[in-house]
């Protein structure tokens, strides 16, 4: 094995080319076991860390400050996210949580419109409690996103693809809007996955994933991971999660580093369906509309082209004709796909936006921003294509 790519247990975060992503995910951070030679780094279950003498610290102390197996992932997840570091939570929103820790009273954050429900949420009902004032912009309207800014502007917060109206958003274009205000950007890349866009290398300051999703990939583990760039800001970071505490736990971790071993492949089949799938629904007349960055005919289409790798994700919204009843007895009637809300894994989901992942959103502002009460979000899975198209041709007759 190359040195540049350090594969031992608590090896370099650093891989050089000739790597490829699908390389270096399985070895960054997921060498043997030094002590035993387990191909499979063991799952350090140990809350605490004997230390040499009173005030000589280990490498390892206190768990929640640390420890061997979740110093793995983040390594993992940082090399391949192109960031200098990672700090892996306990959920995706414990992950967003600790990024909003970095503004304070008095302090502003624009968010795009197309955002996940839970994020709205933090941003609407807990951050406005600490004095933070917060703003929803287009982030597809560049203009507009930059009239959104004010002096006092700290954090830029966008989804791309969008939850769940699918918007694409130039990630390179926001960080310069954030940048000359002040303000950083953070990207929550849990739709488009590092496998598609990898925002750190497009400028933004932070990126943030419910590992939840794909990087775990088998809806068996809650999990969020950052990773950013600036070591100064890996350590700001850092120091909120320790003083927090919403740290991924060591199962997950196992979970999240054994998914990101398959994420490429898993990803790139899973797209490969879901332009499957969505041609399928383009072409039926019983759907009004389909939201997916692959169709020539979705307003991101050409900006996805250029920045996500190869493949437009897996995700897919669409509405169908009819009233709300309708709309959520086709959302129950699918055979394969489970109504459920969460993404990203082998099994395909389907759920009614309005009702599940933006319930907390405030009835007007979903209104406002698009996400109307005929939307339907599916996740494509692993499943046969063909099976999914059949399987949404019978529901849609519900
Ligand atoms: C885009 C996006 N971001 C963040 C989250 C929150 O992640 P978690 O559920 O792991 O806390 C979700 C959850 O659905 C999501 O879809």
């Amino acid at each position: 094995m190359d040195s540049d790519l350090d594969t031992r247990n608590g090896g370099a975060a650093r891989a050089a080319p000739p790597y490829q992503f699908r390389t270096r995910a399985i070895h960054v951070g997921q060498g043997p076991d030094p002590a035993t030679g387990a191909v499979v780094p063991p799952i350090h279950v140990a809350s605490t860390y004997v230390q040499r003498a009173a005030g000589e610290w280990g490498a390892f102390d206190y768990s929640r400050s640390g420890n061997p197996s979740r110093a793995n992932l983040e390594r993992a997840v940082a090399d391949l996210e192109s960031g200098c570091g990672g700090l892996a939570f306990a959920s995706g929103m414990a992950a967003i949580h600790c990024a909003m820790m970095l503004v304070k009273s008095g302090d502003h954050v624009v968010a795009g419109t197309d955002i996940y429900g839970g994020t709205y949420r933090l941003l609407h009902r807990v951050l406005d409690r600490s004095g933070v004032d917060v703003t929803l912009a287009p982030s597809t309207d560049l203009a507009a996103f930059e009239r959104a800014m004010r002096p006092t502007t700290r954090l830029v917060w966008i989804e791309s693809p969008g939850n769940p109206l699918m918007t694409v958003t130039d990630v390179g274009a926001c960080a310069e809007i954030a940048h000359r205000h002040g303000a950083r950007l953070a990207v929550d890349n849990t739709f488009a996955t590092p496998v598609l866009t990898r925002p750190l290398e497009r400028g933004a300051d932070i990126v943030m994933h419910s590992a939840t999703k794909y990087l775990g990939g088998h809806s068996d583990a809650l999990a969020g991971m950052l990773a950013v760039r600036d070591p100064e800001l890996w350590k700001e970071l850092y120091f909120f999660q320790n003083a927090i505490g919403g740290v991924m736990g060591s199962l997950e971790t196992y979970l999240v580093a054994r998914g990101l071993k398959t994420l490429e492949l898993r990803v790139r089949e899973q797209c490969r369906s879901a332009a499957r799938v969505a041609e399928c629904l383009a072409a039926d007349r019983r759907v009004r509309r389909v939201l997916y960055p692959g169709l020539a005919t979705h307003a991101g289409h050409a900006l996805a082209a250029q920045q996500m790798d190869r493949a437009f994700g897996a995700m897919l919204s669409f509405e169908v004709h009819g009233d709300l009843e309708k709309t959520k007895r086709v959302a129950g009637a699918t055979r394969l796909f489970q109504l459920a809300v969460s993404l990203g894994a082998v099994e395909s989901l389907i759920e009614h936006p309005a009702s599940m992942s933006h319930a907390s959103y405030h009835p007007d502002d979903r209104r406002a921003h698009g996400i109307s009460d005929g939307l339907i979000r599916i996740s494509i899975g692993l499943e046969d294509p063909g099976d999914l198209c059949a399987d949404l041709d019978q529901a849609l007759d519900a």
